[in-house]
């Protein structure tokens, strides 16, 4: 899926650069009507591109944060098993923006130590950037069959508040950073 998602980059670009998406935003962080939500399991692990099925063990009752442009924008914590949602209604458009433009990532802020003492020399912290599963707008099913100029049109639309719609990302894979 990253390919999508930097496919969506590349798109956003364009779409702002053509002037049919707010250059800025504006500091008033306008709501639009569309959701943002990043679900995913933190793995209890150290590495690289960790693969969250292969993992020992998942991570329970990690703190998640979303990070865009190196700022905390939402976070959670992670249940008993691991995994986490992220949901954010009435997402601004600056989120959106950053969120499509591969400016977000999901930050672990608990310590390794905290799903196993055995990795308290771990240095560092667990970290992902998004990937995009699908865009889904009230009733038409999905992003998914759309091509991409079809993409474009619903990011605009979403980012103009004309059109709702779910926005659904997961973690691409946790590295420890
Ligand atoms: C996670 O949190 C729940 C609720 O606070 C607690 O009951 C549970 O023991 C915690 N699990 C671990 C592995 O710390
Ligand atoms: C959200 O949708 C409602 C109708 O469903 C509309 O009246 C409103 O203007 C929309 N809000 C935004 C920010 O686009």
């Amino acid at each position: 899926m990253a390919p999508k998602s930097l496919v969506l980059a590349a798109v956003l670009l364009v779409a702002v650069a053509a002037g049919e998406v707010p250059r800025c935003a504006g500091l008033g962080a306008s709501s639009t009507n569309a959701s943002v939500v990043i679900s995913g399991m933190v793995p209890c692990s150290t590495g690289n591109n960790i693969n969250v099925a292969t993992a020992p063990a998942p991570f329970p009752n990690a703190t998640v944060q979303l990070q865009c442009n190196g700022r905390v924008t939402a976070g959670t914590t992670a249940d008993g098993n691991g995994n986490f949602v992220i949901s954010m209604p009435g997402a601004s458009k600056d989120l959106l923006t950053a969120v499509m433009g591969n400016q977000c990532k999901v930050v672990v802020s608990t310590p390794l130590a905290a799903c196993d003492a055995s990795l308290a020399g771990a240095i560092g912290t667990l970290s992902s950037s998004l990937k995009l599963l699908g865009i889904s707008t009230g009733g038409s099913g999905g992003g998914g069959g759309l091509d991409l100029g079809g993409i474009i049109n619903v990011i605009v639309q979403i980012l103009s508040g004309v059109l709702g719609g779910i926005v659904t990302l997961a973690p691409q894979a946790f590295s420890l950073v």
